[in-house]
């Protein structure tokens, strides 16, 4: 059931004065460890595309981070953005932080000329705010593809390639 929206939700690029913070949200979120060191590691091998955070009345509550992802094709190579991970904590999910932090996200990174944005994750979440199956259909990796999905971050996508090998940022680990 949701929750009604939070007030006073400000969304703002992350700062290195958050980082613990921001550990504390994804440790919560995730009710571990792991997605913590991820982003610990895509931070300090500087493959950080956009990260920022949400933050209610004051506190950090929210956070969303986009590495750098490459298309391998026939053609060479074309860069993409990969969303892992998304996070809110667990007593404010379900009140639209999420959903403020993915549009914010979206609409910086249109403006800074990235054209396609890649996705592992449910369907019915991630569904809801552009992504499709169809798109990332011709796209391999490693990772379980019914749960690869894609979304183009603007209009000018008619050089987008459709087919190809991604290639993640190393702190994800084998490609
Ligand atoms: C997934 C997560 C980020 C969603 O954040 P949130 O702030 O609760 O999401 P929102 O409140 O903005 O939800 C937006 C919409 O999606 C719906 N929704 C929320 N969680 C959902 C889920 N797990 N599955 C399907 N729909 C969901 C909401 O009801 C809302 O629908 P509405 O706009 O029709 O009212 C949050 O639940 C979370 O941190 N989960 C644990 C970590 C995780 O799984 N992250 C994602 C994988 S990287």
């Amino acid at each position: 059931m949701s929750q009604s929206p939070v007030k006073q939700l400000h969304i703002r690029p992350a700062k290195e004065q958050d980082r613990s913070l921001i550990d504390g949200v994804i440790a919560a979120a995730f009710n571990g460890n792991d997605e913590v060191a991820l982003v610990r590691k895509l931070v300090a091998d500087g493959d950080v595309v956009l990260e920022l955070v949400a933050e209610a009345n004051g506190h950090v509550t929210g956070h969303i981070l986009f590495s750098r992802v490459w298309i391998e094709h026939a053609d060479g190579r074309t860069p993409a953005v990969a969303l892992a991970p998304l996070a809110v904590l667990p007593e404010m999910q379900r009140a639209g932080v999420g959903r403020a932090l993915i549009a914010e996200a979206h609409e910086q990174l249109a403006k800074a000329g990235e054209g396609l944005s890649i996705v592992l994750g449910d369907p019915a979440y991630y569904g809801r705010f552009g992504y499709r199956l169809e798109l990332a259909s011709g796209f391999e990796s490693n990772y379980p593809a019914h749960y690869l999905q894609a979304r183009y971050l603007s209009e000018n996508h008619r050089d987008l390639p459709h087919q190809g090998r991604l290639i993640y940022a190393s702190a994800f680990g084998e490609n």
